[in-house]
């Protein structure tokens, strides 16, 4: 029988970098090759931030939340991100070990603390991939009609909607979002299949998405006119709408919609996992994180500021805003192009995001906290194929059943909560293992660390009370999986 206190027990930095260094060829964790340079890592950080955020979410924020403050919202956002991305990037360059949060959490808080992120993190990462895929499909369809071939919506959008004015689930009439689980399973069956994005594939796609980003703000800014953020529900037409009540405009709806938004920044830590491939963490670990972040930053304000220029505010919470801006904008030889370069754009961060998904899974499996079935490698195709599977299910299941706003906020808390977490392992860290060699310290450790966990906490209580019901509701799932399982099969509980 285990102490409770067993449960605090930490993997010593080194044990976790000599499992690392492992040379096991059926291993992700296998050493792996030093070839990223600065500019590979911005565009990996690039590749997996820019996507349903940006092109999705923009509109809902700035609909329900922020009108055109979204811009605020963002930077709000961005600052958040500043600061935790600061303690990723000193994680990453000295326990550069590709279970990302999950593996720092078991090296500075123990095992209790490492499974809570770790179940934690699937928030981020399947329901993360299901909410892309519900904005792949927005503009899938949205694609497909400029071709004249038309999906009828019953079999395009959510079956379920949650009215938050009213706290109730209701029908929406549709049957299933066919296109969000058709692109969940392609991408689950080329991961299980073991196609990997080299890093140039990245490279081309993140350069469709930024040529798409620019032009649509080329082409649409002279369309800006103040009349949009002139609504019923401000007559003034001022830059932050009068406050219609918690979290909808005024100063709270730009915190709740920096919430909101924070979606978008969502994948800079991404960068971290690749701290064992990159040529020199020292210096490229910080300018990956912290160059992708800012290029996000500029490119967010900029739509965020055009969309709401182009398109009154209160018509942008749509699946598909850019869409709406473009025709407001009378620009609409443009949308084909524009559209396949989003299409494409998220098609790459849900290919990412499920990528990651079973790392983590297989190395909560490697440490005993999940069966081991999760770390089961295929024969064939190397890749660990049963949690590729179950990580496509679970994204599939919220990609075709939920709208893309409940989604889109559960995944927020979780990666909000996550960011907190490592932003306190980093400064525990600090202390616990002074003598740890760090090729990259985060400057003002003293500040940056309790900053990146308030503003992430502060960004958390922006979010509705039903998203905080949400995620205490799964923790608790987590939890009662981990003390009827986890606790008694760990590694550290069978030594
Ligand atoms: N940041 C990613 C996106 O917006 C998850 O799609």
């Amino acid at each position: 029988m285990r102490l409770l206190t067993d449960v605090w027990t930490r993997k010593s930095v080194a044990a976790l970098l000599a499992e690392a260094t492992h040379d096991d060829p059926h291993s992700e964790v296998r050493p792996l090759k030093r070839a990223l340079s600065a500019i590979n890592l911005v565009g990996l950080g690039v590749g997996g931030i820019v996507g349903a955020g940006i092109f999705v979410l923009t509109g809902h924020a700035a609909a329900e939340n922020a009108g055109p403050a979204v811009t605020l919202s963002f930077l709000l956002a961005a600052v958040a991100c500043a600061f935790a991305g600061l303690c990723y990037a000193e994680m990453s360059s000295s326990v550069p070990i590709s279970g990302s949060a999950y593996t720092y959490a078991y090296a500075t808080m123990g095992e209790l603390v490492a499974w809570i992120i770790g179940w934690d993190l699937i928030l981020e990462y399947a329901i993360g991939a299901g909410t892309v895929a519900i904005g792949w499909s927005a503009y899938a369809v949205s694609f497909a009609k400029d071709f004249g071939i038309s999906i009828p919506s019953e079999f395009a959008s959510a079956p379920l909607n949650f009215d938050a004015s009213s706290h109730a689930w209701s029908t929406t009439g549709a049957i299933l979002n066919v296109p969000a689980i058709a692109i969940v399973v392609a991408m689950t069956v080329l991961l299980v299949i073991g196609i990997r994005e080299s890093s140039r594939f990245n490279d081309v796609i993140v350069a469709v998405k930024l040529a798409v980003i620019v032009l649509f703000v080329i082409f649409a800014a002279p369309a800006f006119s103040f009349s949009n953020w002139v609504t019923a529900a401000n007559p003034a037409g001022h830059f932050i709408p009068p406050n219609a009540g918690t979290g909808a405009f005024g100063f709270s709806g730009v915190v709740r919609g920096a919430a909101v938004v924070f979606f978008a920044f969502i994948g800079f830590d991404a960068v971290s996992t690749a701290a064992q491939e990159a040529r020199q963490p020292m210096r490229d670990m910080p300018v990956g994180i912290m160059g992708s972040l800012i290029i996000s930053t500029i490119l967010y304000v900029a739509v965020g500021f055009v969309l709401t220029g182009i398109a009154p505010y209160d018509q942008l919470n749509v699946p598909d805003p850019i869409a709406v801006g473009i025709s407001a904008a009378g620009i609409g030889w443009l949308s084909p192009l524009i559209k396949l370069g989003i299409v494409l754009g998220l098609t790459s961060v849900i290919l990412v995001t499920l990528l990651g998904q079973p790392r983590i899974f297989r190395a909560m499996a490697h440490d005993g906290l999940l069966p081991p079935a999760a770390a089961k490698i295929h024969p064939r195709f190397h890749t660990p194929y049963v949690s590729t599977i179950v990580s496509g299910i679970v994204a599939a299941a919220f990609a075709g059943l939920l709208p893309i706003g409940l989604v889109g906020e559960l995944v927020s808390i979780g990666t909000l909560l996550a960011f907190a977490i490592v932003s306190v392992g980093t400064l525990v860290l600090r202390y616990t293992s002074p003598e740890l060699p760090r090729p990259f310290r985060a400057p003002a450790i003293w500040f940056v660390a309790p900053a990146g966990a308030a503003t992430s906490l502060f960004l958390m209580f922006g979010l509705p009370l039903d998203t905080w019901l949400r995620l205490i509701v799964w923790l608790a799932l987590g939890l009662a999986i981990y003390f009827s399982y986890g606790r008694k099969h760990s590694r550290i509980a069978r030594t």
